[in-house]
């Protein structure tokens, strides 16, 4: 994964804003995105190196959001990955602008540096994608995670944020993996329904390490909801509840491919990773 994403980004001008893209897209991470991306993809019976330009595409589409997600004028953090956040180092222009090359550098590595996929499921990943990083997903999720900021919302807008703002992503990296295999829509339809369970389950995981982990080991700043006084799982439901809630989603989600038997090791694996995670 490292190699690919390293190499998705070869020499070119401006080298400042090469450099910008590459200081966060190469800081590490977890890359469980493209990672799910590729192991959906091997389910479906197809070789992983098939749907590697697609992963390295999610890869930079989290990129991007977590750049965005940085600015003063959104979550304002100072820490990313282990790192100063990058408009720290490039300014604030340079990193929205590395955000917006990011994300355009996705949809080119799917479109026109997917060698072996068929153009017609290159154009439907293009498709999912699009709707996943843009207002009907993550980007409607973050507007309303902003605007609730400071407000008691229910529930159901928690829910509502949780699932756009970063299970919308998390759906298309694991159904784009099956779409570029050509999987049939009952396995197609399967592991949405899994991806919906790990993706909710995801940022409910993600609020409870805010509050229970340290910067040191999340590489960002712990603590931070509290101070931008977000409504969190947490905040709403108490850590022990969320944890259930977590927990039970996940369980939920693994049974939805059972049926694939040992062929979907990898991502029951995936899924359980993603509840026992410390950052
Ligand atoms: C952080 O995502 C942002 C959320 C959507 C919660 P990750 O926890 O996957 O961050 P990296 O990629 O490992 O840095
Ligand atoms: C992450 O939500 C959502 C996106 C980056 C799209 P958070 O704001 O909780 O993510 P962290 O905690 O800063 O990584
Ligand atoms: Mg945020
Ligand atoms: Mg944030
Ligand atoms: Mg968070």
């Amino acid at each position: 994964m490292e190699a690919a994403l390293d190499d998705a980004l070869a020499p070119e001008r401006p080298e400042r804003l090469r450099e910008a893209m590459r200081y966060s897209l190469l800081a590490g991470g977890k890359r469980l995105r493209p990672i799910l991306c590729l192991a959906s993809c091997e389910l479906a019976g197809a070789a992983r190196s098939l749907a590697m330009p697609t992963a390295v595409a999610l890869e930079m589409v989290h990129t991007m959001s977590l750049i965005h997600d940085d600015l003063p004028a959104m979550d304002n953090d100072d820490l990313r990955r282990g790192r100063p956040t990058n408009h720290k180092v490039f300014g604030d222009a340079n990193a929205i602008l590395a955000g917006d090359a990011l994300l355009c550098r996705a949809f080119e590595m799917v479109a026109e540096r997917s060698p072996g996929v068929p153009a017609e499921r290159r154009v439907q990943v293009v498709a999912a994608l699009a709707r996943a990083a843009g207002a009907p997903g993550l980007v409607g999720g973050q507007v309303v995670d902003l605007e609730s900021e400071g407000k008691l919302v229910g529930l159901e807008t928690l829910e509502y944020i949780h699932l756009h703002k970063t299970g919308a992503l998390l759906e298309i990296s694991v159904t784009s993996g099956a779409m570029i295999a050509g999987a049939p829509g009952e396995l197609v339809e399967a592991l949405r329904r899994y991806a919906r369970g790990i993706g909710l389950a995801f940022q409910i995981i993600d609020d409870i390490l805010d509050v229970t982990a340290d910067s040191a080991t999340l590489g960002k700043t712990a603590g931070k909801d509290l101070i931008a006084d977000k409504t969190t799982y947490p905040s709403l439901l108490g850590l022990d509840e969320s944890r259930r809630r977590a927990d039970a989603l996940t369980t939920e989600a693994t049974q939805s491919i059972e049926a694939w038997g040992e062929a979907a090791q990898p991502l029951m694996a995936l899924a359980s990773y993603i509840t026992a995670r410390d950052r």
